[in-house]
């Protein structure tokens, strides 16, 4: 299937009721050969959809069928998974606060292990393990204390951060480990935060855990799993000068600069870099209003269907896919009843009339899985393919 322009979409979305999520499934299917092109080259390295990023079974499917396992944060990402055809095996799941119910439904399913974020979640994994008779495999998430260049919302890795444990803590934890009989210690997690574009954050990632590997031998303790968590950013502004992400250079910094040793198992939790690209938010213009100072095309969608821009003035470039007529300067607004429920300003558009249909573009990841109710609106509906 050859990927087509949204342009070229528009008869059919005219007969569809805006707003809705569609998903370029052919721009997916490329997206996943070149993830796959690369990381196929290397043995024992295992790709986890974050399914936080996109959650559509028909997006999930066909992650699926392209080999990958699964990421979860939650016991309801873990039923999509598996009602969506992954196997129980390839899911890790992490999570500060994981429920009770989340630890017993996790153990049941027989997942691959859990990405534990603290003691006291570690002794609440050994008791419910134990008291349903099994071993919970289990990595630490391990704060590595490194920055990254991106948003402040989206750095996970430093000191500062709610997430993992810290470097010091870490051998004393896995000691505590070894001293349960309901818990198998199989490896370190890591995830230094998301929208990563400069490969030297992921750099210092792979130094960082240079070293604590040649710590953890000095104390004896081998590691199974080493998991890098995500983080590979897209390129919102220019989606269609760079569809695919620059999966090369992201894997070979790991080749690089991971020393891994014989055996180890290297992980990777790709999200955004994954869907991003692949999915628009398609709206309609309701109407063109004339300001004392501004011209505003408000349109269909709002923050509830895409929270990206009011939550983190995140930049998501805004097509118009009906009109070709000379540009003007627009606010891109939707209906809500916030004033941070603005997709762009001061953005330039062919002249926009009442009934035109607005690509809200790099809307695949975090876009439809973070959408809500709020004003009583209805969670947006979804399309895929031709
Ligand atoms: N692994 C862990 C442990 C994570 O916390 C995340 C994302 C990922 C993997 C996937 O990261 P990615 O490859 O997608 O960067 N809602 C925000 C992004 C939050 C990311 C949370 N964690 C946004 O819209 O930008």
């Amino acid at each position: 299937m050859a990927r087509r322009l949204l342009q070229d979409m528009k008869e059919r979305f005219e007969r569809l009721r805006t707003p809705f999520y569609y998903y370029d499934t052919a721009l997916l299917a490329e997206t996943l050969a070149a993830i796959k092109s690369e990381t196929d080259k290397h043995e024992g390295w295992h790709l986890h959809y974050a399914v936080k990023a996109c959650a559509t079974p028909q997006v999930l499917r066909l992650i699926q069928q392209a080999g990958f396992g699964c990421d979860c944060v939650s016991g309801g990402e873990i039923k999509v998974c598996l009602e969506n055809g992954f196997p129980a095996d390839e899911i890790v799941f992490a999570g500060v606060g994981k429920a009770d119910w989340e630890i017993e439904l996790a153990l049941e399913a027989g997942i691959q292990y859990f990405n534990v974020e603290s003691i006291p979640e570690l002794e609440v994994i050994a008791e419910i393990a134990k008291r349903m008779n099994k071993v919970a495999d289990v990595s630490f998430r391990i704060n590595p204390d490194v920055g990254a260049h991106t948003h402040a919302n989206i750095t996970t890795g430093l000191a500062e951060n709610k997430f993992g444990i810290s470097v010091d803590d870490m051998i004393h934890v896995i000691r505590i480990a070894e001293q349960l009989p309901s818990i198998h210690f199989v490896g370190l997690h890591f995830h230094i935060g998301s929208q990563i574009l400069q490969m030297d954050d992921f750099e210092a990632l792979c130094h960082r855990i240079n070293d604590l590997q040649v710590l953890l031998e000095a104390e004896g303790i081998s590691v199974k799993n080493i998991n890098v968590g995500g983080g590979l950013g897209i390129d919102y502004e220019n989606p269609d000068e760079h569809p695919v992400p620059d999966f090369k250079a992201y894997f070979e910094t790991y080749a690089k600069h991971l020393q891994l040793r014989p055996g180890q198992h290297l992980h990777f939790e790709l999200g955004r870099a994954v869907v991003g690209q692949c999915g628009s938010l398609i709206t309609r213009c309701l109407y063109v209003k004339q300001a004392k100072e501004r011209q505003f095309v408000i349109v269909d969608a709002g923050m509830t269907e895409l929270l990206r821009p009011a939550l983190y003035g995140a930049l998501h470039k805004v097509q118009n896919i009906s009109s070709l007529s000379t540009p003007q300067t627009y606010d891109v607004v939707g209906p809500i009843c916030e004033s941070s429920d603005i997709f762009a300003k001061d953005c330039l558009l062919p002249e926009t009339k009442r009934g035109d249909l607005i690509a809200i573009r790099s809307a695949g990841a975090y876009g439809e899985t973070m959408a809500s109710q709020y004003n009583c609106r209805e969670l947006p509906k979804a399309y895929t393919g031709e």
